[in-house]
């Protein structure tokens, strides 16, 4: 028999709600959604790919209407596709009394989020995530929105969902390149926030990669967890939020010098923490030995894309333009140990060069 499903209460300011995460949750949607007693008339938004791998299971249960269906590349995650879903929700005649499910990775979380913010001054929303980067990070904490040409998620809002259900089943199907991008952020939650989370992806790699339920499960309500405590306390990122930028500052500046090409989202943060672990050894804030630990279970997952093509120079112009500059300083979340960290905001450039260097960027 499958495990009891993990509950995570999310108690934000503007909506309380809770996270389930189990073998065979879809199967429990139906139920879930009027135990929640959410609005009856229920529309799927979903990627064409998402839906013919796992439409069937949910169609079962959720039942009635076709599905919305529409592409979820990072390059359509753009107006013009929030658009498209306005429209088949506005053909369907979808009122106040309706409930819009995404069915999908965190593109389309953000998107059908969006719209499901926006869709008559708001609808209600459950995500049902798909890809691991949604499970643990994107489904959880009420950012929706999209891209803007000039920029990623320049565009959006804070709209809590309803309830979020997690079943890693679904993980069976995604490609292991996109399954490893999740796995660095689950790696963060570990280093920011727990030694035992960390020590587990270190320890567990094999059924993790197998996609073994119970190892994924643990890993999953472990992030959940995390991300739903930080989320409660700060729900507009205001401060303590901040933490789960570790590993971003740099990671993000990785995605626009290769104009979100050649990374995956969790690979350049894979590269983001080591340069901040780096940041932080370099100044006697964290040990050696924990650097070290980082940067083996970082390589342990597989081969990143290669950074000897970047330069410390561009990386540090695009850092600029960064949303965590506040008041012309830039913010580092730096690892003060497995599992404990510190913002600071004094990092020289100088020093941002050296730990640029010593991970491997080039001049
Ligand atoms: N809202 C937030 O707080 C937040 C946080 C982190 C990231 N994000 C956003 O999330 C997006 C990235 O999300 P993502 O990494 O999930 O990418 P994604 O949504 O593009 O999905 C990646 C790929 O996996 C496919 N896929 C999804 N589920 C699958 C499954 N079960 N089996 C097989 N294939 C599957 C998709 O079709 C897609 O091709 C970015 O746009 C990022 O800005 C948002
Ligand atoms: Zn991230």
């Amino acid at each position: 028999m499958a495990a009891a499903p993990v509950r995570i209460d999310v108690p934000t300011p503007s909506r309380a709600y809770s996270v389930t995460i189990g073998d065979g949750t879809i199967d429990e949607i139906g139920r879930m959604l009027d135990e929640l007693r959410a609005p009856a008339r229920r529309f799927v938004v979903s990627s064409p790919l998402v839906w013919r791998l796992h439409g069937a299971q949910l169609a079962r249960v959720v039942g009635g209407t076709e599905p919305i269906l529409v592409p979820d590349g990072e390059r359509y995650k753009q107006l013009a596709t929030v658009s498209r879903i306005y429209d088949a929700l506005v053909r369907v005649n979808a009122d106040r009394a309706s409930t819009v499910i995404t069915f999908g990775g965190g593109v389309i979380g953000d998107m059908a989020g969006f719209a499901a913010a926006t869709y008559l001054r708001g609808v209600a929303l459950v995500h049902v995530p798909t890809t691991l980067l949604a499970q643990v990070d994107s489904a959880i904490g009420g950012k929706v929105g999209v891209n803007h040409p000039l920029g990623k998620n320049m565009i959006g809002s804070f709209y809590q969902p309803h309830a979020v259900l997690i079943d890693p089943q679904v993980l069976a199907t995604l490609p292991r390149r996109e399954f490893r991008a999740g796995l660095y952020e689950v790696i963060k939650y570990g280093m920011t926030s727990s030694r035992p989370l960390f020590d587990r992806v270190a320890g567990e790699r094999k059924p993790i990669f197998a996609r073994a339920p119970e190892a994924l499960t643990a890993i999953i309500a472990e992030s959940c967890r995390i991300k739903a405590s930080v989320v409660a306390d700060d729900e507009r990122e205001a401060g303590p939020r901040r933490i789960l930028n570790f590993g971003h500052t740099a990671g993000h500046a990785i995605e626009a010098v290769t104009k979100y090409r050649r990374f995956r989202h969790g690979e350049a943060v894979g590269y983001g923490m080591l340069v901040a672990a780096e940041l932080a050894r370099s100044r006697g804030a964290l040990a050696d030995r924990d650097r070290q630990a980082l940067a083996d279970v970082v390589a342990s997952l597989g081969p990143l894309p290669p950074i000897n093509d970047l330069s410390a120079t561009q990386m540090l112009e695009a850092m600029q333009h960064d949303k965590k500059v506040v008041a012309g300083k830039l913010h580092f979340v730096l690892p003060t140990a497995i599992g404990a960290t510190t913002i600071v905001d004094d990092v020289t450039e100088k020093e941002l060069r050296a730990a640029l260097k010593q991970v491997g960027f080039a001049k």
